[in-house]
């Protein structure tokens, strides 16, 4: 058997059914390239019947991503299947991901069906999606609470029909390793045609055990894992991509190896949890801030005697930083240059770099010091001159007192304010904003969070505003929370590509 394993990214699938995590089309495809990048061999792009966005998302990125495998899930219906296969068109290497629940809870509850009434689905299913692709996987539901012997016949039954993946997934995150391991090496015991295809691993983390449930299903014969950045997904989340990759690099007893390049990781783990406005827990295995952070004095000391002590990875080999805290007030602009591409901002023309380095200056200002989850949020407020900039913002606000916010904008060459009462602080100023620029903006949603270094903390202000029916997001970071709320909105409105189009003194002069 081939020590190859299989990484099947679901990040943009599974991970994406987290409420408030959704991304649009062009958020996909940047993800789904630096997925490419990262070298995993499959990407689940979407469930195009779900919604046009999921079919549009997997139609474009099977245009853009050409060397994974691009798959798209289905149910065991046609219609699913026909349409997945319509998404799937320009794909250079298309997968079909269809299958049905293979419990008896599912089999009873959800189908209200019979054990061979479901395996005639599947295989009908399966038959039937080869007609459009080649590649097809099939997924048995809920395979970790389902009966051996009876999956047994079912995973024949649709390898037989022309499966090329058999996917098992814990559906519920309820199995325990051992007993998942087991249930993979069933299979390949009990299963007359299972080197007609490869076993994949999709395990859920309900009790903290996807990754070790994968590792063990790997370690018992299956090939193909099933994992999202970060381990973000429904409920407690998919397995992590990032913790899998690792165990593997580590434990070289293992005698497996895999396409992933390890020193992308972690620059895709903060792209994936800012677009997806998804913090990860500091403590997360691999890519949390504190993975690699020492702070007890005795690890210090044995770190810098020899950081084996203390480091069973190497964070480079993740592509984390060497220092959790990386930048102060008195960094030279080299040193900025370098954490910035390290992160993946390349090629910054001169001026673009003064340019960050004073919005840098101004942010290592109001704090100790700056780590890279503030540059990335700096650099999102874009590094080229933005056509709308704050100049100056005034709130006045408390008991009593109408909340009223003066603005000034600089707008090109021009500088122009207003004054408005909003029912909050961050209304009115965002009204004054709205009463400078002449447009009708939509706030669709307002997120803060804070990110509290030492006695130092800083506002992140996430938002989504919409114009003429379309979304646009916007970020925008501060130690003054209006302040980042002001600045996150004008990130969004300078999106706004019609907007742009009005040359400046137009914006001006129509006020
Ligand atoms: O968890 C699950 O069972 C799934 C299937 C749709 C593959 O996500
Ligand atoms: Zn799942």
């Amino acid at each position: 058997m081939d020590n190859k394993v299989y990484f099947f990214d679901t990040t943009l699938r599974d991970g994406e059914q987290v409420p408030g995590c959704q991304l649009d089309t062009h958020e996909k495809i940047e993800i789904a390239k630096q997925l490419e990048a990262l070298g995993v061999d499959v990407i689940e792009a979407g469930f195009p019947i779900s919604s046009p966005g999921d079919f549009q998302s997997v139609v474009a990125i099977s245009k853009v991503v050409k060397n994974p495998t691009i798959c798209a899930l289905t149910r065991a219906v046609e219609k699913d299947i026909e349409v997945a296969a319509e998404a799937l068109r320009f794909a250079k290497h298309p997968r079909i991901h269809t299958g049905i629940g293979a419990s008896d809870y599912h089999i009873k509850h959800k189908f209200n069906s019979t054990r061979d009434e479901v395996i005639a689905r599947g295989v009908a299913a399966v038959k039937y999606a080869k007609k459009f692709v080649e590649d097809i996987e099939f997924f048995a539901e809920d395979a970790g609470r389902a009966d051996n012997v009876f999956l047994a016949r079912m995973i024949e039954a649709v390898i037989a029909a022309g499966a090329t993946v058999v996917n098992i997934p814990d559906t519920t995150g309820y199995c325990l390793p051992e007993e998942y391991g087991q249930k993979i090496r069933f299979l390949r015991e009990n299963v007359s045609n299972i080197d007609k295809a490869i076993i994949s691993c999709h395990c859920h983390n309900d009790l903290g055990m996807a990754t070790a449930n994968t590792i063990a299903g790997i370690a018992n014969g299956a090939r193909q894992v099933e994992v999202t950045i970060n381990g973000i997904g429904e409920r407690a989340g998919n397995t992590s991509l990032e913790e899998v990759a690792m165990v593997l690099k580590t434990h070289k007893s293992l005698d497996l190896y895999s396409n992933i390049n390890t020193k992308k990781i972690y620059p895709l783990s903060l792209l994936v949890s800012k677009m997806m406005r998804m913090p990860v827990q500091p403590n997360k295995a691999v890519v949390g801030r504190n993975a690699f952070a020492h702070s007890s004095g005795i690890h210090q000391d044995g770190i810098l005697k020899n950081r084996q002590s203390y480091e069973i990875m190497d964070p480079e080999e993740v592509g984390v930083p060497q220092h959790a805290i990386i930048l102060t007030a008195r960094s030279g602009k080299h040193a900025l240059k370098h954490h910035l591409e390290r992160l993946g901002y390349n090629n910054l023309s001169k001026e673009e770099l003064v340019i960050a380095y004073q919005k840098f200056l101004k942010l290592a200002d109001g704090k100790k010091d700056v780590n890279d989850d503030d540059l990335i949020l700096m650099m999102d407020g874009k590094v080229t001159h933005s056509a709308i900039e704050l100049n100056r913002l005034q709130v006045v606000c408390g008991e009593s007192i109408a909340p009223t916010a003066t603005v000034e904008l600089k707008i090109g060459d021009e500088i122009k304010s207003a004054s408005m009462v909003g029912n909050g602080p961050v209304n009115a100023a965002m009204r004054a904003v709205d009463s400078i620029i002449g447009e009708q903006i939509d706030l669709e949603e307002y997120l803060v969070q804070s990110n509290i270094n030492r006695s130092y903390d800083t506002a992140k202000v996430h938002v989504r505003i919409c114009h003429h029916n379309k979304s646009y997001v916007g970020f925008g970071v501060d130690t003054d929370i209006i302040t980042a709320s002001v600045k996150a909105y004008l990130n969004a409105i300078n999106k706004i590509s019609s907007l742009k189009a009005k040359s400046y003194s137009e914006v001006v002069l129509a006020n």
